[in-house]
């Protein structure tokens, strides 16, 4: 083994069908995607509330769309590391695997990761306010480049927006509704690269450990759950979790 030592990890991972993941920013650093919070995150350096809120877009709506094609530029440029591609293996290998992350870079399913729960939606996807009209990415840079003052607007006159939540509104309820069952009915609940400081998705696994589901917790620094998690690995993703595929491969295949 090269990392999970813990006999009680061994014997839950063992008999474990169900096994759900919950990923944050955490997991994109290795790619190149700066997470939210800490010294490199981009809460630290900018305001939540005039950037990712609707208050912020209507206010300021060039501002706001400005900042979120800097931000696709970044992770178009970007490509999964072997976090991701570890998950995608995950997959591939437990018996009922469920994924949710609630990550916007869409990096999980250009690992190969299907069936994603995305809980704050999906920074290459734009909808127009008014009429609800979807725009792909090439769709929103015809109309963003050919717009000299950087206000998206859809043929109908309304604002097109990204299709991500910000602060004040709900996680869409068919997503947060198949998170909340995949984490109550998981027997494993891994979280990977998150501070768990927003909910609801930072619930989750406070409702898995209340279902009797065993915790492992994964990433370099102490958290909001690290205290209630049983099992803590410490280190980045795309370091630990290739060697936590091959324990787990290895615990499976023993007699
Ligand atoms: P945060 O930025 O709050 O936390 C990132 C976590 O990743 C921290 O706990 C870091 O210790 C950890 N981390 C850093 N580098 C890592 C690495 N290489 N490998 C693994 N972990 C690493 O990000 P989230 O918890 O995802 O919401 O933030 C939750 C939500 O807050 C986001 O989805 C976003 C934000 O406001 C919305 O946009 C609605």
């Amino acid at each position: 083994m090269e990392i999970i030592n813990d006999q009680e990890a061994i014997k839950r991972l063992k008999v474990a069908r169900r096994i759900a993941v919950l990923t944050g920013a955490g997991i994109s650093v290795e790619s190149g995607i700066p997470p939210f919070r800490g010294e490199e995150g981009l809460w630290t350096k900018l305001s939540p509330l005039e950037l990712a809120s609707f208050e912020a877009f209507y206010t300021n709506p060039a501002r706001v769309s400005e900042w979120y094609q800097h931000r696709r530029n970044i992770i178009e440029k970007s490509s999964p590391n072997p976090g991701h591609l570890a998950i995608k293996k995950l997959e591939e290998i437990v018996p009922d695997f469920k994924l949710i992350t609630q990550n916007v870079d869409g990096l999980h399913q250009r690992a190969g990761s299907t069936d994603v729960i995305e809980l704050h939606g999906n920074i290459m996807e734009n909808y127009c306010v008014c009429c609800n009209q979807h725009y792909s990415t090439s769709e929103f840079d015809e109309v963003f480049r050919h717009n000299s003052n950087h206000i998206p607007h859809c043929y109908c006159g309304g604002l097109i927006r990204p299709n991500v939540v910000w602060f004040g509104e709900p996680i869409p309820a068919e997503n947060y509704e198949k998170a909340y069952h995949a984490a109550i009915q998981s027997e494993v609940f891994i979280t990977v690269g998150t501070s768990a400081q927003v909910t609801p998705a930072a619930d989750l696994p406070r409702y898995a450990k209340r279902n009797n589901s065993y915790l492992i917790e994964i990433n370099p620094n102490h958290t909001a759950i690290s205290d209630i998690v049983d099992l803590n690995l410490r280190g980045t993703s795309g370091t630990i979790l290739p060697m936590f595929v091959k324990d787990y491969q290895e615990i499976l295949s023993a007699d």
